[in-house]
């Protein structure tokens, strides 16, 4: 962010503060509390007696905003979010000089009350057919895709499929105003907004250049319903003809695998889940660094297996689904995909950051006791405290560890091995490398603790199916958790 920009900001600041001085000095009129049973309404509406001016000159009647200012409009976010962010102002941990005066003058329970009041006011989320500037095209690709190659993920990999929000966590930023995200964002850089969870948005904030932060919040504050990222940007270094159709499909099949795969998919995940920036993501098991492994004999299935095999494998296990026939068309477009994300990659060679991380076996023995600590602390945020994920928008967008919805028994990342050297490297979303060797260990112990979709390959019972298919001590199948035999039945979510 440039020094000008800061200085804009700021002038913008003392103007709202002026606002506020004089809002302040002449309250509002309705001196009594006319609606008992909405005192936030009339909070909102007519402010406190000589303690608060009324909420609604710069945020509008129905919370939604001033246009062209950093006045944001309210309407959408949720309880939680609007008291965690009053509490905030307050207590200074963001800077708005008007805000932090306003919220001096409320008690607690007035924030609570405003806080119900505001969640309620109905939000508006018509999304124009606007045709996007080059800066916003931009911007889309950063909120869809990210920029992994600083380990900035999409903005929308939190906000929800269109920045709607999601939970009482993570707002809506779609339709904001411009200039008010780009003050956030520099908020952020410069660490003077702190009610962020985890730091989430100040490691994402501070790693954008002012081009990116501009580029995001043009799109932001006006997005387009026809999506053009896909059409252009991100597309553009697709080849021509058939072979870019195929590609783009395969991608789309890799990406939205509920919409694109459904008939072979019976859990709600899909593949970039667990491969992220598209399947790109070096130690994230990325597909170009896989298909030049392939055929490979496997341990797994004791023959040589084909790419085709091993997409498959993910479909029966990491999806708990079916495998699409060899030559239909989903396996075609999965396979052209990946192979032309491994094109200048050297075949039969092991590349740097094929696979997932193998991390070494911690000091201590790994243990769900330590691993449920660091699972409420780094990762219940976004995979809930129940580890069954959250939707936004009727999709699932931080998806379930365990449970019916989650991947099986027979997938690699019920190994705590594997899932500590995934968790290690990618988790929690934003913040990768950040957790110990110990912790991600624990963590993938404790997920790995709770019962999920049988093992395909099942035999009559667990202590078969796991001298067969499970005879590690590694491995928690078979084993008994607060009295439960692990794979001995498919419950909800425990
Ligand atoms: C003088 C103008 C002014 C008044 C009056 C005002 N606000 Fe604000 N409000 C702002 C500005 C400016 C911001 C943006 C602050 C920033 O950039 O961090 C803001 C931000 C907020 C936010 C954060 C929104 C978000 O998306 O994080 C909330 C919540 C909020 N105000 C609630 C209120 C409530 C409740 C009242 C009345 C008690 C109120 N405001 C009165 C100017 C005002
Ligand atoms: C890893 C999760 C995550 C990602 C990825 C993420 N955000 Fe956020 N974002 C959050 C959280 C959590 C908050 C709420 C912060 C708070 O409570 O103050 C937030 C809040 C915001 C807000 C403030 C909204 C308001 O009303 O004040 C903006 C603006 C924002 N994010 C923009 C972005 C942009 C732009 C990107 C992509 C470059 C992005 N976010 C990516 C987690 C994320
Ligand atoms: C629940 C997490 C998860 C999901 C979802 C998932 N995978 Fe995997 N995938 C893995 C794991 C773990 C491995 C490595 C397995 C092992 O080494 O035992 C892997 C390996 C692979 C490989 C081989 C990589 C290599 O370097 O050898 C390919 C290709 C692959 N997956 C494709 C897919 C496709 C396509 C989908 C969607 C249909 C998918 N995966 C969904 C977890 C997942
Ligand atoms: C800020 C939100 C966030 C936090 C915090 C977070 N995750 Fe995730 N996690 C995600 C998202 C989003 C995905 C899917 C990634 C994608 O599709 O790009 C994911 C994927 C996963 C997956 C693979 C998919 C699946 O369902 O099995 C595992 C395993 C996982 N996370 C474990 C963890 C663990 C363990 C922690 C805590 C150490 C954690 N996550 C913290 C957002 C988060």
């Amino acid at each position: 962010m440039s020094r000008v920009r800061y200085f804009l900001f700021d002038c913008v600041r003392t103007l709202a503060f002026s606002v506020l001085i004089a809002l302040q000095a002449s309250p509002g009129k309705s001196d009594e509390n006319k609606n008992p049973g909405e005192p936030g309404r009339s909070i909102y509406n007519s402010g406190v007696p000589s303690r608060v001016g009324p909420c609604m000159t710069c945020h509008g009647l129905q919370g939604e905003g001033i246009e062209g200012t950093t006045f944001p409009k309210l309407a959408h976010l949720g309880a939680a979010y609007v008291a965690n962010q009053l509490l905030a102002f307050r207590s200074k941990d963001r800077p708005d000089p008007a805000m932090q005066v306003i919220t001096q003058g409320l008690t607690d329970s007035e924030i609570t009350a405003l806080a119900d009041y505001i969640s309620q006011l109905p939000p508006s989320s018509e999304i124009p057919k606007a045709q996007l500037s080059e800066k916003a095209i931009r911007g889309e690709d950063i909120a869809k895709n990210g920029l992994w190659d600083k380990g900035i993920p999409a903005c929308f990999a939190c906000h929800g499929p269109s920045g709607f929000g999601i939970g009482e966590i993570f707002p809506k930023i779609t339709l904001q105003d411009k200039s008010y995200i780009l003050q956030q964002l520099s908020d952020w850089k410069k660490d003077a907004r702190k009610s962020d969870r985890m730091n989430l948005m100040r490691t994402i904030a501070g790693k954008l250049s002012t081009e990116e932060a501009e580029a995001v919040s043009a799109y932001l504050s006006a997005p387009s319903s026809q999506s053009q990222t896909y059409k252009t940007s991100v597309v553009k270094s697709f080849p021509d003809g058939e072979m870019g159709r195929i590609i783009r499909l395969g991608q789309e099949i890799f990406t939205h695998t509920q919409d694109n795969a459904k008939p072979y998919v019976g859990n709600d995940l899909q593949c970039v889940n667990c491969h992220l920036d598209r399947g790109r993501r070096p130690n994230s098991s990325p597909l170009g660094a896989a298909y030049g492994m392939y055929p490979a004999f496997r341990k797994k299935t004791n023959r040589v297996d084909t790419f085709q095999d091993r997409i498959a494998g993910c479909f029966q296990y990491s999806m708990n689904g079916k495998a699409p026939a060899t030559d239909s068309e989903v396996m075609t477009a999965l396979v052209t995909y990946s192979y032309w994300l491994a094109q200048g990659v050297p075949l039969g060679a092991k590349i740097e950051g094929q696979g997932y991380l193998s991390l070494p076996r911690p000091a201590r023995k790994p243990s769900a006791v330590a691993g449920r600590l660091v699972f409420e602390r780094s990762c219940s945020l976004c995979h809930g405290l129940d580890g069954q994920g959250q939707a936004s928008e009727g999709k699932t967008v931080f998806p379930p560890l365990w449970g019916p919805r989650s991947f099986n028994w027979g997938a690699g990342m019920h190994k705590p091995d594997r899932a500590a050297g995934f968790i290690k490297a990618n988790m929690p979303l934003g913040l990768a490398n950040t957790l110990s060797n110990q912790e991600a260990w624990d963590v993938a112990v404790y997920m790995n603790s709770h019962e999920r979709p049988p093992d395909p390959r099942s035999q009559d019972n667990v202590p078969n199916t796991k001298k067969d298919f499970h005879d590690s001590d590694a491995c928690l199948y078979g084993t008994k958790v607060d009295g439960h035999v692990l794979g001995s039945q498919v419950t909800s979510s425990q």
